[in-house]
């Protein structure tokens, strides 16, 4: 699972990224711009709680609305995160989402699920069965 963070939506980069994922051939089966509640956003990041940036990182994910997407394809968790790089921008690849567009830790654009378990647990947190698409949807 992939979030598009509040600074993507509010710098406008959303398409930047959705485009990135829809290129390297994955499939969207949920895509969603929704506000994230106290509740959704401690659960998410409940690997983080304890930490010193976690109340930041909450009130942060609730401030705004973000972009939720559920994507599918060959080893799509590693390649997501691939596409993502890594979490610090400054040391993110240029060419990777990060990279060419990351400002701070605090502000590095984009999720993506680092588990076949966490984006299952992640995606149940986002996503009801009703807004997610079969890949029988495409062409
Ligand atoms: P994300 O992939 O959304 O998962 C957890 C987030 O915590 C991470 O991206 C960063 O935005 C944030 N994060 C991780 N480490 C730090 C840190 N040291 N300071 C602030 N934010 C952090």
């Amino acid at each position: 699972m992939i979030l598009a963070k509040a600074d993507a939506v509010v710098r406008g980069l959303v398409g930047e990224i959705l485009a990135r994922f829809e290129r390297r051939g994955y499939t969207i089966l949920g895509l969603k711009l929704m506000h994230v509640t106290q509740d959704q956003a401690k659960r998410h990041y409940a690997e983080h709680d304890g930490k010193p940036f976690f109340p930041g990182l909450v009130d942060y994910i609730t401030a705004t609305p973000i972009v939720a997407m559920v994507i599918e394809g060959e080893d799509a968790i590693e390649g997501c995160r691939a596409t993502i790089g890594a979490t610090n921008p400054i040391k993110a690849t240029p060419g990777t989402i990060r990279g060419d567009y990351g400002q701070t830790i605090g502000r590095n654009l984009a999720h993506g699920s680092d588990s076949p378990e966490s984006a299952q647990r992640e995606v149940a947190i986002f996503f009801n069965d009703q807004e997610l698409f079969p890949r029988a949807h495409v062409l």
